[in-house]
């Protein structure tokens, strides 16, 4: 099939990419220039495992081409993904203005007689199909198309294998002749395909978001209580996750959720609620429980070291989670800062998240950069680990502790046995888990 992607970001690029390479002819458009200029270099704006070779092989076989013009993929498509960005306003609701815009130059792209079918794959608040479909209509009466909501659920780091392996595919339509196109797009990925009406789709994208980052802050919540009650968090979260009915998955006590999706949609769907006149107050307290495990975490630095004023602080890991090179809305990021504030002398590493921390001006000057998680640990009086990349468990941890000056280590996302570390001479403290004496 012909298909257009609008946005050239983490979900519209990565989108593009697996159409392409399950058969389909798509097109990616964005209108900023100097991104599809990078891409028609064969230059990929981000990092994701996988994406490059995927882009090049189907760029290869002519099935996947950039353009800044929506027009021309209006034109050559049968079928239209909006996938830009919904950020969050300061109150939390979502900014929808560029959704707003795509749909008025969709509006003035389509041409009598050519039906089309418009997808929603932006995180957007319910009822935003049926003001998509009111604006194409108000700018373009004659138009012939359907408004279709497919949620995007892929995560970033797996991307890839999330969009060719999905668990669902939810299609919001009720429209017939849109499902038909729908369930041909989606035919190649042999998933389950989930059809509802465009309300339900839109919603069940923030319901899951929210579901999952409640299951976080639960467990969060719970490690709080064993550590004033002498339990391990893991074992619990073992022992409940063994359940089918709960899961084991999202269920690791950290530090708290990150990235660009969880914090900015379980607002956005507090925002909702609100402005629907149902307060979803459960979501206020997952947020409240997700903002104190960073406060809960620095305490027990101050409780070891004191004063952190002067102290030289490790830091592991920048970006939100491992496998990407994101740092936006990262507590690590967070960490650095809080740190920072009160006068420790952090240095960090982090395997892909430094380039793009300084660049966006994420850290502080004053924060020096390493080369190897080793160098960050030489002289350090404590090593806080903050990203659970795969690379620091594969650290020579022995050398780790003859480099620091102090040996303790703060483990944000339980990364490191407690009894490995007390064998190789470290103080180790992590969530939930008691403090290895
Ligand atoms: C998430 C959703 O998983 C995905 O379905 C949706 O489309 C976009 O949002 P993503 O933001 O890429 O994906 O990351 P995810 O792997 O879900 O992690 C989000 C945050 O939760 C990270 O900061 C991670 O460290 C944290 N997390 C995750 C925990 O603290 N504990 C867990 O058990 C799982």
């Amino acid at each position: 099939m012909d298909l257009c992607i609008i946005g050239s970001g983490y979900v519209g690029l990565v989108t593009g990419a697996c159409f392409a390479e399950v058969g389909h002819h798509v097109i990616c458009v964005d209108n900023d220039q100097r991104k599809v200029d990078m891409l028609l270099a064969g230059k990929i704006p981000i990092y994701e495992p996988g994406l490059d070779e995927l882009v090049h092989r189907n760029v290869g076989a002519k099935r996947l081409r950039f353009t800044t013009s929506t027009q021309e993929g209006v034109d050559a498509s049968q079928v239209v993904f909006i996938a830009v960005p919904t950020p969050p306003q300061p109150d939390g609701s979502v900014d929808m203005t560029f959704i707003e815009k795509v749909a008025r130059e969709i509006s003035s792209a389509l041409k009598p007689g050519q039906y089309r079918v418009i997808v929603d794959k932006s995180t957007v608040p319910v009822n935003t199909g049926e003001r998509v479909a009111a604006t194409i209509r108000r700018y373009n009466p004659a138009a012939e198309f359907d408004v279709v909501s497919n949620p995007e659920f892929l995560r970033e780091g797996c991307a890839v294998p999330d969009l060719m392996k999905p668990d669902r595919i939810v299609v919001g339509t009720s429209s017939a002749r849109a499902t038909d196109v729908m369930q041909r797009v989606y035919a190649p990925f042999k998933a389950p395909v989930l059809v509802t009406d465009v309300n339900s789709a839109e919603l069940i994208k923030h319901a899951a978001n929210s579901f999952l980052s409640l299951k976080i802050s639960y467990i969060n919540a719970v490690s709080a209580i064993c550590e004033a009650s002498g339990a391990d968090v893991e074992l619990v979260a073992d022992g409940i996750g063994m359940d089918r009915r709960i899961g084991r998955q999202f269920l690791n006590a950290g530090l708290g959720y990150g990235g660009s999706c969880f914090p900015k949609d379980v607002k956005a769907f507090i925002a909702i609620a609100d402005e629907l006149g149902v307060p979803f107050t459960l979501l206020k307290e997952v947020e409240r429980i997700n903002a104190t495990q960073l406060d809960r975490f620095l305490k027990k630095l101050r409780d070891s070291l004191w004063v952190l004023r002067e102290k030289k602080i490790a830091v592991w890991g920048l970006t939100f989670k491992p496998d990407t090179d994101d740092v936006r809305n990262s507590l690590a990021i967070d960490l650095v800062n809080r740190l920072v504030a009160e006068g420790a002398h952090v240095t960090a590493y982090d395997p892909k998240g430094m380039e793009k921390a300084i660049e966006w001006k994420l850290i502080p000057s004053s924060v020096k950069l390493a080369k190897t998680p080793l160098e960050a640990a030489t002289g350090a009086e404590a090593l806080v680990l903050a990203t659970e990349w795969k690379e620091f468990v594969n650290q020579d941890l022995a050398a780790v502790k003859v480099a620091m000056h102090t040996p303790l280590v703060f483990d944000g996302r339980n990364l490191f046995d407690p009894a490995t570390m007390k064998q190789l001479g470290f103080q180790y403290y992590g969530i939930g888990r008691q403090a290895a004496k």
